[in-house]
């Protein structure tokens, strides 16, 4: 046990919630975990975390937070193997990327010890709840607030970090319609798109909300300048596939460095599947659909996994992708879900026990 795991103090609840949860029927990140880690900001310094019992926040109606939108946020997953034993996938990767997105933000960056021991720490308490049922797992938010309070628009100087658990199930029920966007963006250049920043979700809501009027379940970002290249889609990055070749877009500072898309990568490129990282115009997927060349795409996310798109939406056509017997999509979901599962053997050293 670390120094810092023996510091954080635990506040346990009087009764359990867990008998309550129909595991059978879990949807996405609505039902909570008994307890959350909190940490404070103040004064220069983060304070050493709290396990507390989940509960409502007070805060300041002054506090940044509203006003000027200072929040970023994390998304993970913790799996339980058929031994009991709980798993993490790239952990320190979302460690990592939560102080990029807090630097972006001005926000104090968060010691690694504080995210890593805390979020053990929570897990290792609250493990019975990680689902086993196939598909689901425990989504761990952790993320991070301006509760301090102002109303002059500049950084706030207190913070609180939290970790929130909410067993899940898919993101997706079903097969996944997308719409190109052509008029609204979600990043621009020199701007937050590769921060897991609070503002980048609510920008999309709008646009988002008048595509499923129109049927579709998520906008397909394309680049703000021109709309004429693939960015990704509302909580995923994107590949395709035409002909062989998997070809999924470049990272920039629009966005975000997806860790379940750097790891479809790797493992495709293992495979064997040709592999292309460059950017996709809107005018060769619709012409690769036309041609019969366009044989998939999907969205890859730790919400999302790897969820196959069934048709594109585009200056009003709708464009069907084939039903493929054997598919990327499903090659490499079954090989990432078992790595993150503990089923199959870790290559990469993805991933991290928690007990
Ligand atoms: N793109 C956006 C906008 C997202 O919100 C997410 C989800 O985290 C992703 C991509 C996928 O990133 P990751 O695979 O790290 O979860
Ligand atoms: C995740 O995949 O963890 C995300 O953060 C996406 C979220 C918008 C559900």
């Amino acid at each position: 046990m670390s120094t810092l795991t023996e510091n954080i103090s635990v506040e346990k609840v009087k009764s359990s919630r867990l008998q309550e949860v129909d595991f059978d029927n879990l949807s996405f990140g609505s039902v909570f975990t008994d307890h959350m880690l909190v940490a404070k900001y103040k004064n220069g310094a983060w304070e050493n975390p709290k396990i507390v019992p989940y509960q409502p926040l007070t805060l300041n109606p002054a506090a940044k937070i509203f006003h000027y939108g200072q929040s970023i946020f994390e998304g993970m997953k913790a799996y339980k193997d058929e031994h009991g034993s709980v798993w993490l996938f790239r952990p320190k990767d979302n460690q990592k990327r939560l102080n990029i997105s807090a630097k972006r933000m001005a926000i104090p960056e968060l010691p690694e010890h504080i995210f890593m021991d805390g979020l053990e720490a929570l897990l290792r308490l609250e493990k019975d709840w990680i689902p086993t049922q196939a598909g689901s797992s425990l989504y761990i938010r952790p993320f991070i607030f301006a509760s301090g309070e102002g109303f002059h628009a500049s950084p706030a100087n207190e913070y609180t970090f939290i970790i929130a658990l909410a067993p899940s199930g898919g993101y997706f029920s079903g097969k996944v319609k997308v719409l190109i966007e052509e008029k609204y963006s979600r990043a621009a250049n020199g701007g937050v798109g590769f921060a897991k920043a609070g503002g980048n979700y609510a920008g999309q809501f709008y646009p988002t909300q008048l595509a499923v009027e129109k049927g579709y379940h998520q906008v397909i970002w394309t680049d703000d300048v021109s709309h004429e290249y693939l960015e990704e889609a509302g909580a995923m990055n994107v590949f395709v596939r035409i002909g062989d070749t998997l070809i999924t877009g470049p990272t920039s500072d629009r966005i975000l460095d997806g860790i379940t898309r750097k790891s479809i990568l790797q493992i495709a490129e293992d495979e064997g599947i040709p592999t292309e990282v460059r950017k996709i115009s809107v005018a060769e997927v619709v012409e690769a659909a036309k041609k019969g060349m366009l044989k998939e795409m999907f969205g890859a996310g730790t919400a999302a996994v790897v969820s196959p798109i069934s048709v594109f939406g585009y200056q009003g056509t709708d464009y069907e992708l084939p039903e493929l017997s054997e598919s990327y999509a499903d090659l490499l979901k079954k090989r990432i879900t078992d790595i993150q599962y503990n089923r199959g053997e870790d290559k990469f050293g993805w991933r991290h026990q928690v007990v």
